[in-house]
Protein backbone atom coordinates (compact mmCIF):
# COMPACT_ATOMS: atom_id res chain seq x y z
CA UNK A 1 0.00 0.00 0.00
CA UNK A 2 1.22 3.38 -0.92
CA UNK A 3 2.11 5.72 2.42
CA UNK A 4 0.13 8.22 3.23
CA UNK A 5 1.49 11.82 1.71
CA UNK A 6 1.63 14.31 3.42
CA UNK A 7 3.19 18.31 3.76
CA UNK A 8 6.49 16.88 4.61
CA UNK A 9 6.06 14.05 1.57
CA UNK A 10 5.28 16.98 -0.61
CA UNK A 11 8.93 18.32 -0.12
CA UNK A 12 10.37 14.73 0.05
CA UNK A 13 9.30 14.44 -3.65
CA UNK A 14 10.91 17.96 -4.79
CA UNK A 15 14.36 16.78 -2.96
CA UNK A 16 14.35 13.13 -4.46
CA UNK A 17 13.01 15.11 -8.34
CA UNK A 18 9.54 13.19 -7.91
CA UNK A 19 6.90 15.01 -9.83
CA UNK A 20 3.79 15.74 -8.32
CA UNK A 21 0.27 14.59 -8.17
CA UNK A 22 -2.91 16.60 -7.63
CA UNK A 23 -6.32 17.00 -9.39
CA UNK A 24 -9.18 18.65 -8.05
CA UNK A 25 -12.31 16.14 -6.33
CA UNK A 26 -15.63 17.44 -4.69
CA UNK A 27 -17.83 14.42 -4.00
CA UNK A 28 -17.26 10.80 -2.37
CA UNK A 29 -17.47 8.53 -5.13
CA UNK A 30 -15.08 10.44 -7.69
CA UNK A 31 -12.98 11.11 -5.30
CA UNK A 32 -12.51 7.71 -4.11
CA UNK A 33 -11.77 6.48 -8.21
CA UNK A 34 -8.87 9.26 -7.98
CA UNK A 35 -7.33 8.17 -4.74
CA UNK A 36 -7.26 5.09 -5.26
CA UNK A 37 -5.80 4.97 -9.25
CA UNK A 38 -2.92 6.81 -6.75
CA UNK A 39 -2.85 10.29 -7.29
CA UNK A 40 -0.76 12.28 -4.16
CA UNK A 41 -3.11 15.25 -3.35
CA UNK A 42 -6.48 16.26 -3.47
CA UNK A 43 -7.50 19.72 -3.60
CA UNK A 44 -11.21 20.54 -2.95
CA UNK A 45 -10.83 23.89 -5.28
CA UNK A 46 -13.24 26.53 -5.32
CA UNK A 47 -13.69 25.62 -8.59
CA UNK A 48 -16.72 23.85 -7.92
CA UNK A 49 -18.33 27.23 -7.68
CA UNK A 50 -18.22 26.45 -11.98
CA UNK A 51 -18.15 22.41 -12.30
CA UNK A 52 -20.60 21.95 -9.12
CA UNK A 53 -22.69 24.65 -8.98
CA UNK A 54 -23.09 26.46 -13.00
CA UNK A 55 -21.33 29.61 -11.93
CA UNK A 56 -19.51 31.02 -14.37
CA UNK A 57 -16.52 32.26 -11.56
CA UNK A 58 -15.06 31.05 -8.07
CA UNK A 59 -16.34 33.85 -6.38
CA UNK A 60 -19.94 32.98 -5.52
CA UNK A 61 -18.23 29.66 -3.39
CA UNK A 62 -18.54 30.09 0.91
CA UNK A 63 -16.91 28.52 3.50
CA UNK A 64 -20.07 25.71 4.53
CA UNK A 65 -19.65 24.81 0.68
CA UNK A 66 -16.06 24.08 0.73
CA UNK A 67 -16.27 22.12 4.45
CA UNK A 68 -19.61 20.52 2.57
CA UNK A 69 -17.33 19.02 0.04
CA UNK A 70 -14.06 18.54 1.64
CA UNK A 71 -16.18 16.12 4.55
CA UNK A 72 -17.12 13.89 1.39
CA UNK A 73 -13.61 13.59 0.26
CA UNK A 74 -12.32 13.23 3.74
CA UNK A 75 -14.31 10.11 4.05
CA UNK A 76 -13.49 8.61 0.17
CA UNK A 77 -9.91 9.18 1.64
CA UNK A 78 -10.41 6.95 5.19
CA UNK A 79 -12.32 4.29 2.74
CA UNK A 80 -9.83 4.56 -0.03
CA UNK A 81 -6.65 1.87 -0.88
CA UNK A 82 -4.53 4.99 -0.88
CA UNK A 83 -4.17 8.62 1.07
CA UNK A 84 -4.04 11.28 -0.53
CA UNK A 85 -2.78 14.67 0.97
CA UNK A 86 -6.23 16.53 1.50
CA UNK A 87 -5.88 20.04 0.58
CA UNK A 88 -8.70 22.41 0.55
CA UNK A 89 -9.38 26.18 -1.03
CA UNK A 90 -10.31 29.00 0.97
CA UNK A 91 -12.94 30.78 -0.82
CA UNK A 92 -13.10 34.90 -1.78
CA UNK A 93 -13.14 36.76 1.03
CA UNK A 94 -12.91 34.33 3.87
CA UNK A 95 -9.17 35.55 4.73
CA UNK A 96 -9.52 38.91 3.48
CA UNK A 97 -11.32 40.83 5.92
CA UNK A 98 -8.93 40.32 9.37
CA UNK A 99 -6.41 38.43 9.97
CA UNK A 100 -8.46 37.09 13.01
CA UNK A 101 -11.67 36.35 10.61
CA UNK A 102 -9.02 34.09 8.50
CA UNK A 103 -7.87 31.96 11.46
CA UNK A 104 -11.56 31.46 12.20
CA UNK A 105 -11.98 30.37 9.42
CA UNK A 106 -9.03 28.34 7.89
CA UNK A 107 -9.82 26.00 11.27
CA UNK A 108 -13.21 25.94 10.42
CA UNK A 109 -12.52 23.70 7.31
CA UNK A 110 -9.61 22.05 9.17
CA UNK A 111 -12.01 20.73 12.37
CA UNK A 112 -15.11 20.67 10.71
CA UNK A 113 -14.19 19.82 6.77
CA UNK A 114 -11.07 17.50 8.24
CA UNK A 115 -8.63 19.24 5.50
CA UNK A 116 -5.01 18.90 6.00
CA UNK A 117 -3.89 21.75 4.34
CA UNK A 118 -5.91 25.51 2.88
CA UNK A 119 -5.17 26.72 0.11
CA UNK A 120 -4.96 30.45 -0.76
CA UNK A 121 -4.68 32.87 -3.64
CA UNK A 122 -2.14 35.97 -3.30
CA UNK A 123 1.32 36.92 -2.03
CA UNK A 124 2.44 39.78 -0.21
CA UNK A 125 -0.70 41.64 0.06
CA UNK A 126 -2.18 38.74 2.30
CA UNK A 127 1.09 37.48 4.00
CA UNK A 128 0.04 38.35 7.63
CA UNK A 129 -2.95 36.14 7.23
CA UNK A 130 -0.86 33.40 5.40
CA UNK A 131 1.54 33.60 8.61
CA UNK A 132 -1.40 33.39 11.28
CA UNK A 133 -2.76 30.65 9.85
CA UNK A 134 0.19 29.09 9.57
CA UNK A 135 1.40 29.96 13.53
CA UNK A 136 -2.10 27.92 13.98
CA UNK A 137 -0.38 25.19 13.30
CA UNK A 138 -2.53 24.82 9.20
CA UNK A 139 -0.33 24.15 6.69
CA UNK A 140 -0.99 26.64 4.00
CA UNK A 141 -0.20 26.27 0.16
CA UNK A 142 0.19 29.32 -2.02
CA UNK A 143 -1.75 30.27 -5.39
CA UNK A 144 -0.20 32.80 -7.58
CA UNK A 145 -0.34 33.63 -11.10
CA UNK A 146 -3.56 33.37 -12.81
CA UNK A 147 -5.84 33.87 -9.30
CA UNK A 148 -9.15 33.40 -10.26
CA UNK A 149 -10.60 35.25 -7.21
CA UNK A 150 -9.17 38.10 -9.05
CA UNK A 151 -10.75 37.53 -12.51
CA UNK A 152 -12.69 41.04 -11.46
CA UNK A 153 -9.21 42.51 -11.19
CA UNK A 154 -7.53 41.26 -13.60
CA UNK A 155 -10.26 41.93 -16.87
CA UNK A 156 -11.22 38.59 -17.13
CA UNK A 157 -8.91 35.05 -17.22
CA UNK A 158 -5.96 36.52 -18.42
CA UNK A 159 -2.40 34.76 -18.43
CA UNK A 160 -0.73 36.70 -15.92
CA UNK A 161 3.52 37.52 -15.83
CA UNK A 162 3.91 38.36 -19.39
CA UNK A 163 5.55 41.85 -18.81
CA UNK A 164 8.64 41.83 -16.93
CA UNK A 165 7.06 44.25 -13.83
CA UNK A 166 4.52 41.74 -13.42
CA UNK A 167 7.19 38.44 -14.02
CA UNK A 168 8.90 40.28 -10.96
CA UNK A 169 5.50 40.49 -8.68
CA UNK A 170 5.07 36.78 -9.21
CA UNK A 171 8.86 35.92 -8.29
CA UNK A 172 8.55 38.30 -5.54
CA UNK A 173 5.39 36.91 -3.94
CA UNK A 174 6.42 33.41 -4.52
CA UNK A 175 9.97 34.00 -1.96
CA UNK A 176 7.53 35.85 0.32
CA UNK A 177 5.02 33.28 0.76
CA UNK A 178 8.37 30.35 0.97
CA UNK A 179 9.79 33.03 4.06
CA UNK A 180 6.22 33.22 5.62
CA UNK A 181 6.33 29.18 5.41
CA UNK A 182 4.14 27.32 2.95
CA UNK A 183 4.85 23.97 1.49
CA UNK A 184 3.55 24.33 -1.72
CA UNK A 185 2.73 27.14 -4.45
CA UNK A 186 0.11 26.56 -6.80
CA UNK A 187 1.59 28.45 -10.28
CA UNK A 188 -1.43 29.53 -12.99
CA UNK A 189 -1.57 30.83 -15.87
CA UNK A 190 2.00 31.94 -16.56
CA UNK A 191 4.80 31.39 -18.99
CA UNK A 192 6.62 28.27 -18.74
CA UNK A 193 10.06 30.11 -18.29
CA UNK A 194 8.46 32.12 -15.79
CA UNK A 195 7.11 28.97 -14.11
CA UNK A 196 10.97 27.59 -14.33
CA UNK A 197 12.45 30.10 -12.81
CA UNK A 198 10.33 30.21 -9.74
CA UNK A 199 10.29 26.32 -9.33
CA UNK A 200 14.30 26.38 -9.57
CA UNK A 201 14.36 29.46 -6.88
CA UNK A 202 12.34 27.71 -4.46
CA UNK A 203 13.02 25.21 -2.20
CA UNK A 204 9.42 24.24 -1.60
CA UNK A 205 7.53 22.55 -4.17
CA UNK A 206 5.60 24.15 -7.19
CA UNK A 207 2.55 22.68 -8.72
CA UNK A 208 1.66 23.66 -12.03
CA UNK A 209 -1.59 24.42 -13.94
CA UNK A 210 -1.25 26.22 -17.48
CA UNK A 211 2.41 26.75 -16.19
CA UNK A 212 4.08 24.42 -18.47
CA UNK A 213 6.74 21.90 -18.02
CA UNK A 214 9.01 22.68 -15.47
CA UNK A 215 7.27 22.61 -11.98
CA UNK A 216 7.29 20.05 -9.37
CA UNK A 217 4.02 18.96 -9.74
CA UNK A 218 0.65 19.39 -11.33
CA UNK A 219 -3.11 19.92 -10.91
CA UNK A 220 -6.00 19.73 -13.28
CA UNK A 221 -9.65 19.99 -12.65
CA UNK A 222 -10.93 16.46 -12.43
CA UNK A 223 -14.17 17.22 -14.66
CA UNK A 224 -11.66 19.05 -17.32
CA UNK A 225 -9.70 16.29 -17.84
CA UNK A 226 -12.14 13.92 -17.80
CA UNK A 227 -13.72 15.68 -20.82
CA UNK A 228 -16.69 16.38 -18.43
CA UNK A 229 -17.12 20.31 -18.77
CA UNK A 230 -16.87 21.70 -21.90
CA UNK A 231 -18.32 24.95 -20.70
CA UNK A 232 -14.91 26.15 -21.51
CA UNK A 233 -11.65 24.28 -22.00
CA UNK A 234 -8.37 26.36 -21.80
CA UNK A 235 -5.25 25.96 -23.73
CA UNK A 236 -3.56 23.75 -20.76
CA UNK A 237 -6.62 21.22 -20.45
CA UNK A 238 -5.62 17.46 -22.06
CA UNK A 239 -9.01 15.66 -21.38
CA UNK A 240 -7.52 12.50 -20.88
CA UNK A 241 -10.56 10.90 -21.24
CA UNK A 242 -14.64 11.95 -23.15
CA UNK A 243 -16.85 11.19 -19.98
CA UNK A 244 -19.50 14.09 -21.85
CA UNK A 245 -20.12 11.38 -24.65
CA UNK A 246 -19.58 7.96 -22.68
CA UNK A 247 -22.38 9.56 -20.27
CA UNK A 248 -24.35 11.07 -23.19
CA UNK A 249 -24.73 7.99 -24.74
CA UNK A 250 -25.41 5.30 -21.61
CA UNK A 251 -28.11 7.99 -20.26
CA UNK A 252 -29.83 7.52 -24.23
CA UNK A 253 -29.51 3.70 -24.12
CA UNK A 254 -31.20 3.89 -20.71
CA UNK A 255 -34.29 6.08 -21.90
CA UNK A 256 -34.48 4.21 -25.06
CA UNK A 257 -34.54 0.52 -23.13
CA UNK A 258 -37.05 1.81 -20.25
CA UNK A 259 -39.52 3.13 -23.06
CA UNK A 260 -39.09 0.26 -25.53
CA UNK A 261 -39.31 -2.12 -22.11
CA UNK A 262 -36.16 -4.28 -22.80
CA UNK A 263 -35.41 -2.73 -19.28
CA UNK A 264 -35.46 -4.14 -16.17
CA UNK A 265 -35.29 -7.65 -18.18
CA UNK A 266 -35.38 -10.96 -16.21
CA UNK A 267 -32.14 -11.03 -15.36
CA UNK A 268 -32.73 -7.34 -13.26
CA UNK A 269 -35.74 -8.74 -11.80
CA UNK A 270 -36.48 -10.19 -7.97
CA UNK A 271 -38.06 -13.45 -7.86
O1 LIG B 1 -10.13 25.82 -7.55
C1 LIG B 1 -9.34 25.13 -8.20
O2 LIG B 1 -9.67 24.11 -8.79
C2 LIG B 1 -7.94 25.57 -8.24
C3 LIG B 1 -7.04 24.89 -9.22
C4 LIG B 1 -7.37 25.35 -10.57
C5 LIG B 1 -5.62 25.07 -8.89
O3 LIG B 1 -7.58 26.45 -7.53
Amino acid sequence: MKKKVTVKTYQEFKNEGRKITMLTAYDYSMAKLVIDAGVDSILIGDSLAMTMQGHDSTLPVTVDDIIYHTKMIVQANANANTHALIVSDMPFLSYHVSVEDTIRNAGRIVKEGGAEAVKLEGGCSIIDQVKAIIDAQIPVMGHLGLTPQSVNAFGGFKVQGRDEENAKRILDDALALQDAGVFSIVLEGIPETLAKEISERLFIPTIGIGAGRYCDGQVLVLQDMLGMYNDFVPKFVKQYADLNSIITSAVKNYIHEVQSGDFPSEEYTYK
